[in-house]
């Protein structure tokens, strides 16, 4: 049974849903926000090994087009947490070749978070490591319906035919078509649930659920995740064999 990372099988693209920093929160009789602060120690740390064992792509679910049903306060807490992330992390992620990049509905965000996307993204733009994606103000069926309306406006211009829209070419539409699908998709604090995330792109990912609470998981935790996933056989609905 491996117990090391085969590192000619690194995932290219690894997606996390970071669950449970309310209960971590809760279990210590701490506020709920200051899990989600603690959650911010663990991403640093994601980003650190996912770039360091050579991950192409990592997607982090970091606020939900549902998130908004929170209570206002917990919601602005998240908000200013996610703008001094975006401030304050530029320089770290730039030095280490990371390339920051966010999906989602961006246009429905804060204007200070959106300016400090846009700021983080060119900053780092011309990164060749690590892509570090923020889902944020996202959901994966307000994904496709948004690739639905601006496929609708084509084919009502006349510029695009019913008969044009496939699989390949509806890719396209989707908030960042470039991307390939994940290999791999872990989700902390134990529910066995997709929550609305990448519904287009997990057809055929290798799912990986921990019971830890997102603020507890650390590298070696993603480390796990990958040996894991190494051992499964892939089959994308056909005979296609082994993982990576
Ligand atoms: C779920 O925990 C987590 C979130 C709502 C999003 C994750 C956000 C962070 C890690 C912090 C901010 C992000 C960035 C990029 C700076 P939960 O509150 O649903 O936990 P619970 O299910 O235990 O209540």
């Amino acid at each position: 049974m491996a117990v090391t990372l085969d590192m000619n099988r690194i995932p290219r693209h690894v997606a996390i849903i970071m669950d449970g920093n309310g209960r971590w929160a809760k279990g210590r009789n701490f506020s709920r926000i200051r899990g989600h602060r603690a959650g911010v120690e663990s991403i640093r740390a994601v980003v650190r090994y996912a770039g360091q064992i050579g991950v192409k792509y990592l997607t982090l679910y970091a606020f939900s087009v549902e998130n908004w049903n929170r209570p206002k306060r917990e919601v602005a807490a998240l908000m200013k947490l996610l703008r001094r992330f975006l401030e304050k992390e530029v320089d770290e992620l730039d030095r280490n070749d990371v390339r920051l990049r966010a999906i989602g509905r961006i246009s429905g965000l804060p204007d200070e978070v959106q300016e400090w996307i846009r700021i983080d993204e060119e900053r780092t733009g011309n990164n060749r490591g690590l892509n570090l994606i923020l889902a944020l103000n996202y959901g994966g069926r307000s994904e496709i319906i948004d690739g639905v309306r601006k496929v609708a406006v084509l084919v009502g211009k006349g510029r695009m035919r019913p008969d044009d829209v496939d699989e390949e070419s509806f890719r396209d539409f989707l908030y960042a078509s470039d991307i390939p699908d994940p290999d791999l998709l872990i989700r902390t604090s134990g529910e066995m649930r997709v929550s609305n995330f990448l519904l287009w792109q997990i057809s055929y990912t290798e799912i990986w659920v921990t019971q830890k609470f997102w603020p507890d998981f650390r590298e070696r935790d993603l480390r796990r995740a990958i040996i894991d996933y190494q051992k499964r056989e892939r089959r994308f609905g056909g005979m296609k064999a082994s993982a990576g």
